[in-house]
């Protein structure tokens, strides 16, 4: 079915819509990038070009193929150009007013057969599904940024998505050449609800002041070869983005486990969003900002002394790994897709349950217990990981 594909809208051309014109067209794709006026459009096309342009200077592109790419690609400031397309995607700002209008829109203008995919991270694919005449042919295909590199996309089906809607999605993602995960639709989807709670955990760990920011950062980067710590990803991400995470899982599933760190809310407010405003975590603006100085509590003291049972890195992973086994255990993604979904869509050298059976499920309940010891967290490992312990299993994947 996908092999007759041949022409892909997108709407909306910003960090992530310029992204996916950009692997759409290198997949093949013919596509048309619709924006909200002419200079919307030319600022998309100076975002793709510059990224054609690394790709070429990279060697992964030669001159003839950005040409193809090039007249593979048309930009466009009326929406009604959609109207032969074959499969759609959006990604206009995440506010529930703009996707109204734009899916509304596209209802109207692409055929009756054509699949709209929604690239929102935090929305209801349900709602946005609903505002449609199909939403059996509404789908979410979350993207990761940047689009062109990072490869897992999440396939996200609501309970009036086709199943055959689904599959050729998922087949979408395939050929051009990503990861897809499909999983249904629940706030933070895989990754974003993974990786934002163990975010947060570690701003509250800045907070109480059991640690420096670099022994955080330091202590996960070297235990789990994360590509990056958790405070400086954040910086990355961006904070508000961060707040915005916490804040949908929150209302979501109303647990103090998805409450935002209080100092995350003081930072967005702040206007310390992480490098987009020069001040996080980490003060972007000067190369040579110094380390901070380690705090110098009990706490702190109890911490580096080992004296909790469970060191730093213990503290923060435990959790990150509890909750990935949650969400296996609730049905919601399988083990394999939280392991790709965290290594294609975050980098993860190893996937949170490829780190719970290397780790050991015992000690990584050792870890829970040690925070809970030192009134950190409440002791509560998901019944699945409880499960594995009261069988005396220490991995949730049979060793091979
Ligand atoms: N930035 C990320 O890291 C990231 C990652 C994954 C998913 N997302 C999601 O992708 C979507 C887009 O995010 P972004 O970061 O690319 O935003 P952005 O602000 O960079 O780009 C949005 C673009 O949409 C355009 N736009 C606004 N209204 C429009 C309309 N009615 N028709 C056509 N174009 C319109 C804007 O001019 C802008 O260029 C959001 O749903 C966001 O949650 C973002």
């Amino acid at each position: 079915m996908v092999q007759e594909f041949n022409r892909v809208g997108v709407v909306g051309l910003g960090t992530m819509g310029a992204g996916i014109v950009e692997v759409f067209a290198r997949a093949g794709f013919h596509v048309t990038g619709v924006e909200i006026d002419g200079d919307a459009v030319d600022r998309g096309r100076a975002h793709i070009e510059r990224s054609l342009e690394r790709a070429v200077a990279k060697g992964k592109l030669t001159e003839d193929e950005r040409g193809a790419v090039r007249d593979r690609i048309t930009l466009s400031a009326d929406r009604d150009d959609l109207g032969d397309a074959d499969f759609a995607v959006e990604a206009v700002p995440e506010r529930m007013d703009v996707k109204r209008d734009v899916f509304t829109d596209l209802d109207r203008i692409c055929p009756p057969g054509t699949i709209l995919a929604t690239n929102t991270s935090s929305l209801s694919v349900t709602e946005i599904a609903a505002l449609t005449g199909r939403p059996d042919k509404v789908v979410g295909l979350h993207f990761f940024n940047p689009a062109p590199v990072m490869r897992l996309v999440e396939v996200v089906g609501t309970v009036a998505t086709d199943a055959a809607t689904l599959a050729v999605a998922a087949e979408v993602a395939k050929r051009i050449g990503k990861t897809p995960v499909t999983v249904g639709d629940r706030a933070g989807f895989v990754a974003n609800a993974l990786l934002v709670p163990y975010i947060n955990d570690a701003v509250g760990l800045y907070e109480r002041r059991i640690a420096s920011r670099e022994e955080i950062d330091g202590a996960v980067t070297a235990a789990a070869g994360l590509p990056m710590g958790p405070l400086t990803l954040a910086d990355l991400v961006g904070l508000d983005v961060c707040l915005a995470v916490m804040d949908v899982l929150w209302d979501e599933f109303r647990e103090p486990r998805y409450a935002a760190a209080p100092l995350l809310r003081r930072m967005v407010a702040s206007g310390r969003l992480g490098r987009k405003t020069g001040r996080g975590f980490y003060d972007h603006t000067r190369e040579d900002a110094p380390a901070e100085e380690p705090p110098a509590g009990p706490l702190a003291a109890a911490v580096r002394g080992g004296v909790l049972g469970a060191d730093l890195a213990d503290l923060l992973l435990a959790r990150h790994i509890d909750d990935a086994v949650r969400m296996v255990g609730d049905g919601y993604a399988t083990a394999d897709d939280v392991d790709a979904a965290m290594r294609f869509g975050c980098g993860y050298p190893q996937g949170p349950i490829e780190l719970l059976d290397a780790r050991g499920a015992d000690a990584v309940a050792d870890a829970l217990g040690a925070l809970a010891n030192a009134h950190l967290a409440p002791y509560a490992p998901a019944p699945l990981l409880a499960l594995l312990l009261s069988e005396g299993r220490t991995t949730l994947r049979d060793p091979a």
